[in-house]
């Protein structure tokens, strides 16, 4: 049996796990004991993290902009690992420029990688996490948003537009009445969902210097 304390035994999916903090939440999660679906849209990155760290590690090459490949990604997952208790949002990109001469394409970019795709990432474990929630075990959902989300950052409106939902998605989907709902069946920590909001270090995505001025 799972024991609720620990991420031993664990099944967990990460998105955005190609690079930088997914990649490094992987990793993390592997080396606790957890068994982990890699998801993110560089299968050759995908792979490779998968050498790396080990048969506990599942590739599964999806874009989390598209809804029906995130529920196709989320059948191959179960199928290779279980039910899944453990979902980490964390694909994102961050595309800076001007309001005035943004390229809205970019805008469109970031709305579906880091609003739609956390919301179909989120909708398509859901049941899985209801469920071992409801059998006992702890059942994580884990939203990366930002500081951004909570402060202004020039040429950074949509980015920061995205994160301020993710902020308040976490507040309003309703996880707090699950909770609720299974709290006298499990542990405090199962059916948590928790918006995880980074400072700033430095995101494959970003075309920018480096630096600390920026979400
Ligand atoms: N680094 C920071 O300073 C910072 C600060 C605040 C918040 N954050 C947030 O933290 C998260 C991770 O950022 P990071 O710094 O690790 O950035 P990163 O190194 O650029 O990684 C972003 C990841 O998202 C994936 N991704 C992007 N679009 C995708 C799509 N359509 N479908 C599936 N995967 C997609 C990328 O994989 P593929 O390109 O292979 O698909 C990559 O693995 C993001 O949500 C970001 O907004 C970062």
């Amino acid at each position: 049996m799972t024991d609720n304390n620990t991420l031993s035994g664990r099944v967990a999916v990460v998105t955005g796990a190609t690079s930088g903090i997914g990649a490094a939440t992987a990793r993390r999660l592997v080396a606790a004991g957890a068994s982990v679906a890699l998801l993110g849209r560089r299968e050759d990155r995908l792979k490779g993290l998968t050498t790396e760290i080990g048969p506990a590690a599942v590739p599964v090459a999806v874009d989390v902009a598209d809804q029906e490949a995130v529920y196709a990604a989320a059948a191959t997952a179960r199928s290779a690992l279980g039910r899944v208790d453990l979902v980490v949002a964390n694909a994102g990109v961050m595309l800076a420029a001007p309001f005035e001469s943004a390229q809205t394409v970019e805008w469109d970019q970031m709305i579906g990688t880091n609003l739609n795709g956390l919301l179909y990432t989120a909708r398509a474990f859901v049941d899985d996490l209801l469920a071992a929630a409801a059998d006992g075990r702890a059942a994580d959902l884990v939203l990366v948003g930002s500081i951004g989300g909570h402060q202004v950052f020039p040429n950074y409106a949509v980015y920061t537009a995205t994160k301020a939902a993710v902020a308040h998605l976490t507040r309003g989907c309703g996880w707090t009445s699950a909770r609720a709902a299974y709290g006298s069946k499990t542990s405090s920590r199962a059916s948590s969902a928790p918006n995880w909001e980074p400072g700033c270090s430095t995101p494959a995505s970003a075309r920018h210097s480096p630096g600390c001025g920026r979400p």
